[in-house]
């Protein structure tokens, strides 16, 4: 191992993770909570809770509950395995919880994907429109991230690029958590009627384009910890 370098990389991220990965246990157990614990055994509190919704989520209960359960679950997961000292210690847990992952991302992206066709429309002109193709967007994107990021390390076997695929695949599942601090602020202003339908755009563009970046970021760092260390370190640092 690189002594010199790799601390210095881990402790500069470590605080990115953590950062990540805090908010993304809150949503995850908020929003199953909600969904799958409280409103089941009080269903008054669908009454209070998007309301504009209440008719909707009651139809399509079932594709709902399964693309909250999934996504929660997926939320839970996904930081765990970018925890690096997981990663080098563990590396059958990381790849357990790393298919576990990927199955409850394809499943909870289905349930997104036809729910697209049911998100609420909101009072913008073209709301129907601008929140239907962003949620499908998402959920497409979602799919192909994930596909990209099995496919390079089951098949391909190049750790850079699942490394690359696997965190722009995680920004997107945080947009759970983005949407959401969106959606407080729109709620804040009083623009939540009007603006909803905005969301999963601008909580898709900027989450992407993070991860893409940050993940390119830590590629470039690990090709240079292994330009500089010893042969054997090489080999490993390009394994992790
Ligand atoms: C990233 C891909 C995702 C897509 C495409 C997606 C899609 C959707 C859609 C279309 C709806 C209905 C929205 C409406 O009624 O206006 C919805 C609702 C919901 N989704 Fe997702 N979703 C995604 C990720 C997640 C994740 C990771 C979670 C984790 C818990 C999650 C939790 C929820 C919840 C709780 C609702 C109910 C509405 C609310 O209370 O905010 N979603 N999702």
């Amino acid at each position: 191992m690189n002594a010199e370098v790799r601390p210095r990389v881990a402790g500069r991220y470590g605080k990115v993770r953590w950062l990540v990965a805090l908010p993304s246990f809150l949503v995850a157990a908020v929003m199953g909570g909600l969904y799958l614990v409280a409103m089941p055994l009080f269903p008054a509190i669908k009454e209070f809770y998007f309301a504009q919704q209440i008719h909707t989520y009651a139809v399509h209960q079932l594709p709902l509950l399964v693309h909250i359960g999934a996504g929660a679950v997926a939320l839970m997961l996904g930081p765990l395995n970018l925890m690096s000292g997981l990663r080098r210690r563990v590396r059958r847990a990381h790849r357990r919880i790393g298919g576990v992952y990927a199955v409850a991302v394809a499943v909870s992206a289905v349930g997104g994907f036809f729910m697209a066709f049911h998100a609420y429309a909101g009072t913008l002109p073209a709301g129907r429109l601008i929140v239907t193709s962003g949620f499908c967007v998402l959920a497409l994107a979602w799919l192909f991230t994930i596909a990209k990021a099995v496919w390079a390390i089951t098949r391909a076997r190049d750790v850079a690029a699942h490394r690359f695929w696997m965190i722009v695949n995680f920004s997107i599942t945080f947009v759970a958590v983005t949407l959401r601090l969106e959606n407080g602020v729109l709620l804040a202003s009083g623009t939540f009627e009007l603006l909803y339908p905005l969301l999963p755009w601008t909580s898709l563009i900027p989450n992407v384009i993070g991860g893409a970046l940050f993940a390119r970021r830590i590629n470039q760092r690990r090709r240079g910890e292994a330009r500089v260390a010893p042969r054997g370190a090489r080999e490993k640092a390009a394994r992790v």
